[in-house]
């Protein structure tokens, strides 16, 4: 099947006031038609850039962004039109037209043409159907100012979805959500993505909100992809530095070094204990390993930490605890763990 979005050699150029600054740098990437992915970075990474240049708002300085297999710097304006229908875009604060209830502006979305200015029944029934999704089924007829920032949110995923598109870019769409919206949200646009096979964007700056539902994971720092791939492979064993960044910031197993480093109590070992953190790398760790460990070297392993959290089917994160036993039976123990890819540090010992 053809990728849905293509970039190859990507640069995007602006000229500032301290002359030239890159804002893409020579970026190739693959999605792939059905792909929720996240594009994560810090402020100015350049996700939102990236997001213009796929809906041709903003158009490379080099390179070419191809459009299910079209190349969009190679097509005309009717050729651009065409594709720039197929792709749906939501912000960090939704843009509803005051004057108009929410059904109608969703049916306007969801009608055959864009310009009309009233909808007709048929796209009228898609809105109400839409709606009823996102639960705004008892506020189709209020207007956008009678709404709050979470209700109008879900109303622009509905919107967003409404003319069938095949691409829909979102950017911070839960960035001004307290948590339970921003859940809502992201579970909709996953239900909508998948029911309607449509390729998904999610610029953000929260791992939670990749994490929750984007199979594939972007990172941008200033510009550059600096790492990419499956959402649970990547945040299992980060590889870029920006990267650790976001993974470390959503999980408590950063504290232990904190604790270390402040010498704290809690990670004062007796003599024979061992800090180890055990990370788990590998798709697959099913077995009850701590306890098997205990049982079969005849350790006893004290859990101080743990994180392991579900990413697309597979456990990620880790846990630190401290070994105590014979020397000889710890390493036994590492050495167990290790072969069932567990990544293992000793991080202090006594
Ligand atoms: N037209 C422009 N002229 C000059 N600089 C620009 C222009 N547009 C964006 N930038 C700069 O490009 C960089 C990337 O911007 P972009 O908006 O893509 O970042 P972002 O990752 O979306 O950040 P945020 O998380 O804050 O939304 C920023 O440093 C920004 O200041
Ligand atoms: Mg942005």
């Amino acid at each position: 099947m053809v990728d849905a979005i293509v970039f190859s050699s990507v640069t995007k150029t602006v000229l500032t006031a301290d002359g030239p600054k890159s804002l893409i740098k020579d970026v190739n990437l693959n999605f792939e038609t059905g792909g929720i992915y996240g594009i994560i970075g810090l402020g100015g990474a350049g996700k939102s850039t990236l997001l213009k240049l796929v809906d041709h708002t903003l158009t490379p300085t080099s390179g070419t962004i191809s459009v299910f297999g079209q190349d969009l710097g190679a097509l005309d304006e009717r050729g651009l039109a065409a594709v720039k229908a197929q792709i749906s875009k939501v912000g960090v604060f939704p843009d509803f037209d005051p004057e108009r209830t929410i059904l109608e502006s969703v049916a306007i979305a969801a009608g055959e043409d864009p310009e009309a200015r009233e909808p007709d029944e048929k796209a009228r029934a898609k809105a109400f159907r839409l709606l009823r999704e996102v639960s705004l089924r008892s506020q189709k007829d209020t207007y956008p100012s009678q709404l709050s920032g979470g209700e109008l949110q879900r109303a622009a995923v509905a919107r967003a979805f409404a003319s069938s598109p095949r691409i829909v870019l979102l950017d911070e769409v839960t960035a001004a959500q307290d948590h339970i919206e921003s859940l809502d949200i992201l579970r909709l646009v996953q239900q909508f993505a998948h029911e309607s096979d449509a390729t998904v964007l999610l610029a953000t700056h929260e791992i939670s909100a990749v994490k929750e539902i984007c199979d594939h994971i972007v990172v941008l720092d200033r510009g550059l992809v600096v790492e990419e791939g499956a959402t649970h492979a990547v945040l299992a064993d980060p590889q870029a530095a920006q990267t650790r960044i976001f993974t470390q910031s959503a999980s408590s197993l950063g504290k232990v070094q904190t604790l270390l480093d402040g010498h704290d109590p809690v990670v004062d070992l007796r003599p024979g204990q061992k800090l180890i953190s055990l990370r788990y790398v590998h798709e697959d760790v099913s077995e009850p390993l701590v306890s098997l460990v205990t049982r079969k070297f005849g350790i006893d392993v004290n859990i101080m930490l743990a994180d392991v959290q579900i990413v697309g089917k597979h456990p990620i994160g880790g846990i630190v605890a401290v070994f105590e036993g014979p020397e000889r039976n710890i390493r036994d123990a590492i050495t167990f763990l290790r072969s069932k890819k567990v990544r293992v540090e000793v991080l202090a010992e006594n």
